[in-house]
């Protein structure tokens, strides 16, 4: 299945010199989207992976149905202020300024083998910070996955020697 079929491009989105990538097209056709899906489960197959991480909002999309694949938990990281219980917290760069990530102290237990989801690598910053709050919660990140990957802006020269799997250069 050519993937790229299903993937919109909106140039100057969501402000001048953006060009964004739009999963929904994939999302809507279930073909695609379980292609997708059934992709990186099978890339994490031999990975024993005991909880699937997604950052919020697409990382769901695609971090959910893995893990349900997989037969695994999918933990969720999400903006300040979402999560109910205690959380651990890290900051990232954006283009402009800093954000920040959280995630329930239990969500991972220690020494769980994690493989991290996201629909699109940009500049790595949601990444980096995604795998900082797993490693601070003593989880061992033994992959990340991504529909796209970004390759001008380099991001993976942001995050550390992990083992990668990506479905779609841009
Ligand atoms: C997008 C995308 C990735 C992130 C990639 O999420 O889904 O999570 O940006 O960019 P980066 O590599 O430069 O960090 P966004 O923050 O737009 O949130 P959303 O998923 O809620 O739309
Ligand atoms: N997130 C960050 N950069 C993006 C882009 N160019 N397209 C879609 N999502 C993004």
């Amino acid at each position: 299945m050519e993937l790229k079929d299903y993937i919109a491009t909106i140039e100057d989105y969501p402000q001048k010199g953006i060009v964004f990538r739009d999963i929904s097209p994939l999302m809507a056709d279930g073909n695609a989207y379980k292609y997708a899906v059934t992709e990186i489960a099978q890339y994490a197959q031999d990975k024993q992976i005991d909880m699937i991480v997604g950052p919020e909002a697409r990382g769901f999309i695609i971090g959910c149905p893995v893990a349900y694949q997989l037969g695994v938990g999918f933990a969720p990281v999400r903006k300040p202020g979402k999560l109910p219980r205690e959380v651990v917290s890290a900051e990232y760069e954006k283009e402009y300024g800093t954000d920040t990530l959280t995630m329930h102290l239990d969500a991972i237990k220690p020494g769980q083998r994690v493989l991290i989801v996201d629909d699109l690598l940009a500049t790595g910053g949601t990444m980096k910070a995604t795998i900082e709050l797993v490693e601070k919660l003593g989880g061992v990140v033994a992959g990340l996955a991504f529909l796209i990957e970004l390759d001008e802006l380099q991001g993976r020269k942001n995050l550390g020697n992990y083992d990668y799997k990506v479905l779609m250069h841009y």
